[in-house]
Order: structure tokens, then C-alpha cells, then sequence
């Protein structure tokens, strides 16, 4: 868990993956056999079988957070965001802002409670109301801070019962599954290719540019899902539950799953005795939403890890749950050469 630990506080949000990149980068170094980073910033690495089928692994190295859009007279910052927070999750928050001098800590600031009128009481919190605090003094933030410098949450990775919790898990969960299922597969004849993608949270888009330069027979997409199996959720409604292993997507808005595929998968999971659940996504897509739609289409899946909390910075993932998506995801790359997946 030492790997997840850094990936999840390691920084990058859409299009500014840079610091997240360097650790990925660090991290394929010897067990790949060629690793290249793309125009968007994708990386990609390339682990040789034998030439038969191209199979491509994707997981974003983005993280939802925020550019800095305006700076107050005060020298408070105003925030435009990247991907999808919850603004009441935001409040009361820890941040870094990005800036070419190194990184500034501050806090998401708000007016107090005691002198919020009745109306403000009740209505929700938008982002445009929240400033970035960064305790000093307006003239030292104009010299520090440039508009478009990118800005994180900060949380601390940490490990408690059976699970594990933090931010961006969304998806650096999926990296961390993506990397270790490469360690662990035996012998593969596909050609593997590894990647971990750019701007997802704001539209698939590193997976669109990099699924056309892979140009790969199978695509697989590993994400969070969603795991709603919390108090006031009817079980209807909980997509997939925490503990009861990997979930292999049906369809969620961006994509219907390769039946196929699902069924390779399916099988696979029950001839090994991986612990796994259908999902079905109603709202939100991953990179197979991207990737299935590369030139004349590909054969495309996505194998999500069930997460609570998704899009806050406490995040909670089981662990049973990550080690059957890493043992599923390696099972399939032994076989994957094998079976034909056009409908
Ligand atoms: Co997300
Ligand atoms: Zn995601």
C-alpha cells in the first residue's frame, strides 16, 4: 500500500498532471520494456508478449481540483474548478496552490455560520462564494500567484479497518491496480500496453488521443465506481457495495460494456475464485467511453474498484476489493491473445 500511498497524495489536476506524471513515470521505469509520454501528457508504457492482440490497460492520472481564476484586492483567491467537487465537501478544507515558487498551503475560507442570514442558511454552497486563504498578506500573494496556477486538496493517505482512504483514489486506485496486475501476470502473448491518461475528469480526453496512437484491440478502462451501500440508500440503488469484490461494469453513461468481454471476465472471475459484482452506472463514464470509439471501434470494458465518498477527499476503498481487481486484471492479460470479441 506504500505505491497508493504516494500516488494518492502525489498532485495533478486535468491538464496539469506533472507531478503525478513524474512518479507514474518513475514507477513503469523498469518494468516496461518502452515508455513514451504523449502530447497531452499521457504515459504510456509498452510490456512485449508476443505480438498477439494489442491490449491496452487505462487508468487517469488526473485529480478533480481547481485553477486559480482571480485574486482579490485582499489577496484572497477565487477558484474555477477542473472535474466535478461538491462544493459542501469543500468547505473547511485544507489546500496547496501550485505556483512557479513551489507550493503555498492555505485553506478554503467562508463567513461563519453566526452571521449567515436565514436565507443564506438555507441555501447550498456554491463554488464562486469560496476563497482560497492563503494567510498572507496581499502583496506577497500577487507576487507568488499567477492566474491558471492549479490548486489541490490536501489530505493525508491512511489505512483504518478493513479499507483505505484519502483523495484522488479517483483514480489513482486504478493506477495502483493497473501496475501491480503488470508485477503480477506470469506470461502474457499480447502486447500489454499501460496507460495512464490525462483529462479524464473533464471529458475522457487523454484516453481519446492515446486509445488513436495505441490504436488497441482490447481496451479495459479501471476506475472507481460508486459504493452507496450507506445509511438512506434502498439496496435498488447502491450500485456496488464495498467488500464484495471487483466490479465489472455493464454500462454507465458513457459506454456499454463489450458483452463479450463481460462474459471473458465473468468467467474468468468465477474459474478463479475472484470475488466480483455487476455494475450498472447510471450517471458518469470512464476512459472506455473514449477508447471504444477509437477509428473503427474497439472491444471495450471498464473494471471498477468500489469507492465510498467519490469526489471528496475521503475517499474509502476496500482492500479485498483492490487485490481482486489486481488477480482479475492479471488472469485476463494471460489469456486475453485468446477469443474474438467483434459482436
Ligand atoms: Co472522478
Ligand atoms: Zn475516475
Amino acid at each position: 500500500m506504500e505505491l497508493l500511498k504516494r500516488l494518492s497524495e502525489a498532485v495533478g489536476v486535468p491538464g496539469h498532471e506533472e507531478g503525478i506524471r513524474a512518479l507514474v513515470k518513475e514507477e513503469l521505469e523498469g518494468l516496461v520494456d518502452e515508455l513514451r509520454t504523449d502530447v497531452l501528457g499521457n504515459v504510456i508504457g509498452l510490456k512485449r508478449g508476443k505480438g498477439q492482440k494489442r491490449v491496452m490497460l487505462a487508468a487517469h492520472m488526473d485529480e478533480i481540483g481547481f485553477l486559480v481564476k482571480h485574486i482579490e484586492k485582499e489577496g484572497f483567491l477565487r477558484i474555477e474548478p477542473l472535474g466535478g467537487f461538491d462544493p459542501r465537501v469543500l468547505l473547511a478544507e485544507r489546500v496547496l496552490v501550485h505556483t512557479r515558487g513551489g507550493d503555498l498551503p492555505g485553506v478554503v475560507g467562508s463567513k461563519p455560520i453566526h452571521i449567515l442570514t436565514e436565507e443564506e442558511r438555507k441555501k447550498p454552497v456554491e463554488i464562486k462564494e469560496l476563497f482560497i486563504d492563503l494567510g498572507l498578506p496581499a502583496e506577497e500573494v500577487k507576487k507568488a500567484v499567477r492566474i491558471g496556477d492549479s490548486v489541490t486538496l490536501q489530505q493525508e493517505f491512511t489505512q483504518f479497518g478493513e479499507v483505505v482512504s484519502g483523495k484522488a483514489l479517483d483514480d489513482r486506485v486504478g493506477l495502483y491496480v493497473i501496475i501491480e496486475a503488470l508485477r503480477r501476470v506470469k506470461r502474457h502473448r499480447c502486447d500489454v500496453y499501460l496507460v495512464a491518461t490525462t483529462q479524464e475528469e473533464v471529458g475522457l480526453r487523454g484516453a481519446h488521443v492515446s486509445g488513436f496512437g495505441i490504436s488497441p484491440d482490447i481496451a479495459i478502462a479501471v476506475d472507481v465506481t460508486l459504493a452507496c451501500d450507506v445509511p438512506g440508500v434502498s439496496e435498488a440503488e447502491q450500485i456496488t457495495r464495498l467488500g464484495q469484490g471487483t466490479a465489472i461494469k455493464l454500462k454507465d453513461a458513457a459506454s456499454i460494456s463489450n458483452p463479450r468481454l463481460v462474459r471473458r471476465l465473468v468467467d474468468l472471475a468465477e474459474e478463479k475464485g475472484i470475488k466480483y459484482q455487476l455494475e450498472i452506472l447510471p450517471r458518469g463514464g470512464t476512459d472506455a467511453g473514449a477508447l471504444q470509439l477509437t477509428k473503427e471501434g474497439v472491444a471495450a470494458a471498464t473494471v471498477s474498484v468500489p469507492t465510498r465518498n467519490v469526489h471528496t477527499v475521503v475517499e474509502v476503498a476496500h482492500k479485498g476489493d483492490i487485490e481482486a481487481s489486481i488477480a482479475l486484471l492479471a488472469a485476463f492479460l494471460e489469456v486475453a491473445h485468446e477469443g474474438d470479441y467483434t459482436l
